[in-house]
This record gives structure tokens, sequence and C-alpha cells, in this order.
């Protein structure tokens, strides 16, 4: 359902705006601010009463401020007699906590959930969740969409498509599938929260050019590794694309030391200002989900 008007909060006015443009919704103003002591406090000053309103926030980096800014948003939303809300989350931060692990986690993915839920929100438009599992983490329906349109644009024929790992293998073998083209997959350990460390090349990429595909690059190490292994596998040329650009620091840096020559992402986490790392947005894709563009 298309809502009436957008909501821009703290993360990414840049996109909200760029969405307002080209579903041709209004952007009904907020203010965000933080007290002496760093509590959030939000303000929708013009009258939405009655009105369907969708908040824009990537609950990105810092996560839990994003979270909560989102939370008091919808929260001021229904108390200002808004008839719907929903939210509009181009990256889902704690996404990849959505299962304990190990003893003792949280599930933090839906507890994060659940929070929305109680702030008043009825509906999520999410992008590219870490796995389609976690759509049935939030108590509220959720619209999960993909980045193909946008992203297979990027490849050529004679590409070899690969996942990094097992758990992207699906995504893979989509656009493989949708370009006719060759598809490899790079068989990942996890030995840390935070370390990845690839184990062998799936598939023939002797002499070819290979492009990475993954949802998210967060350290860099899950892709870095995997172009490491193409290269030693004989891989002529290796790019990547990820959909979120969570980026901690120094994961350019180890991407592009692995020898990554295209560095393609979207604008689902924030701006993304990296000279030579190209950037597609995902303004158009979300104008489409509300029904108002028509993308090739
Ligand atoms: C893993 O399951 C995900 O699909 C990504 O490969 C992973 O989260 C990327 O993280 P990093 O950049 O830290 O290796």
């Amino acid at each position: 359902m298309s809502p009436t008007a957008l909501v821009s909060g703290d993360a990414h006015p840049a996109l909200a705006q760029a969405i307002a443009r080209e579903a041709g919704l209004e952007l009904v103003q907020a203010s965000v601010s933080a007290f002496a002591d760093g509590e959030t406090r939000v303000r929708i000053e013009p009258d939405v009463r009655g009105r369907s309103l969708c908040i824009v926030q990537p609950t990105s980096t810092p996560t839990n401020e994003r979270l909560m800014t989102l939370a008091l948003l919808a929260d001021a939303a229904c108390a200002a007699g808004a008839a719907r809300v929903s939210a509009l989350i181009p990256y889902f931060g704690y996404a990849r906590q959505d299962v304990r692990k190990l003893p003792g986690e949280a599930r933090s993915a839906q507890l994060a959930a659940r929070l929305l839920a109680a702030a008043g929100v009825e509906e999520v438009i999410a992008l590219e969740l870490h796995s389609a599992a976690l759509e049935s983490a939030f108590p509220m329906p959720v619209a999960h969409l993909q980045a193909d349109k946008l992203a297979l644009g990027m490849f050529q024929k004679n590409h070899v498509i690969v996942s990094p790992d097992a758990g992207g293998l699906k995504r893979a073998q989509r656009y493989a599938v949708a370009l006719a083209a060759p598809l490899a997959v790079v068989a990942k350990a996890r030995t840390g929260a935070d370390i990845a460390v690839p184990l062998q090349v799936l598939g023939d990429v002797s002499g070819r050019a290979c492009f990475i595909v993954d949802d998210m690059a967060s350290t860099g190490r899950t892709i870095a590794g995997a172009a490491r292994a193409l290269a030693a596998a004989g891989a002529s040329e290796v790019h990547a694309f990820f959909v979120h650009a969570v980026m901690a620091p120094g994961a350019l840096e180890r991407i592009r030391g692995a020898g990554v020559r295209r560095i393609v992402t979207t604008d689902s986490v924030g701006p993304v200002a990296s000279p030579g790392v190209e950037v597609l947005s995902t303004a158009a894709l979300f104008a489409e989900h509300f029904g108002r563009k028509d993308m090739p």
C-alpha cells in the first residue's frame, strides 16, 4: 500500500528525498535532536492526522541510535493521529543476529522488530534482508525487496557470477540464470564473529573475469578473502557488488588490497563518498514498490 507521505529519519535524508522525488510523494518535515544527556528527541510538526506515513530510516551505524530514532518517529506519528505508519528500512541492522548461534546470545533481530511493532509500525519495507527467514522475525507484514533490477545492469555475459559463501548462493544463482552467465561459489568458514576464511573455489574461474556478489560488506573480509581465492584459482580479474555498504573501518582498503577492480554498491546504508566506488541509487526501486514508477 502506498503511503500518502514520507518522513525522513536522521540516518539518510538524501535517500528519503530521492524516493519522495521518484515517487511524487510529499516529504513531511520531522526534527531529530538530542537532549544534553544524549537522549533522542523527535518531533513531527505538520498536521498528519488521518494520513498514511512511511518513515525512511536505515538502522545503520550507530545502530542503536538509528533504531531508537525510528521507533520514536513511529510513536510520534501515531501520537499525532496518523492513520497508518510503515517503516522503509533500506538496511536493517541486527539482521545477522536473528538466531542464537551460541548459548546465551540474544535474538537481536526479533527484539528490534518487536520494538518497532510496539512503537506502532504496521508494515516494514526492507531491502535484501540478511536472510529470507528473517521476515518471520517481524510481527507485522514485511515487503522484502531484492536489488536484482539494480544489479543486473552491471554484469556482462562473460562474467562468472561468484557467491563468496554458501549463504549467498541463491542470489548469485538468480543473477547467473538471468544473465545466462557461469556461476561459482567460494566455500568459506567462519572462525569468529568477524573472521571469514575462504577454503575452496567451486566452479571454473581460470582465465575468467569474476564478479563477486554479496548482501553486504562489513569488515570486507568475506569479499577480500573470496577475491584472493579467485585470483589463486586463476581468475583474470575480480570485481565485487554488495548491496549494503556497511563498511567498518578498514573494509574498503581490505577489499582494494585484495585486488578487486570494480567495487559497486548501493546507497541503502547511507551516502557513500569513497572515490572509485560506484554507487547505485535505490530510490527508483522503492518508488516502484509504492506503485509510483516502473523500472525497466
Ligand atoms: C555473511 O553471511 C554475509 O552474507 C556477508 O558475507 C558478511 O556479513 C560480510 O561480512 P564481512 O564483510 O565482515 O566479511
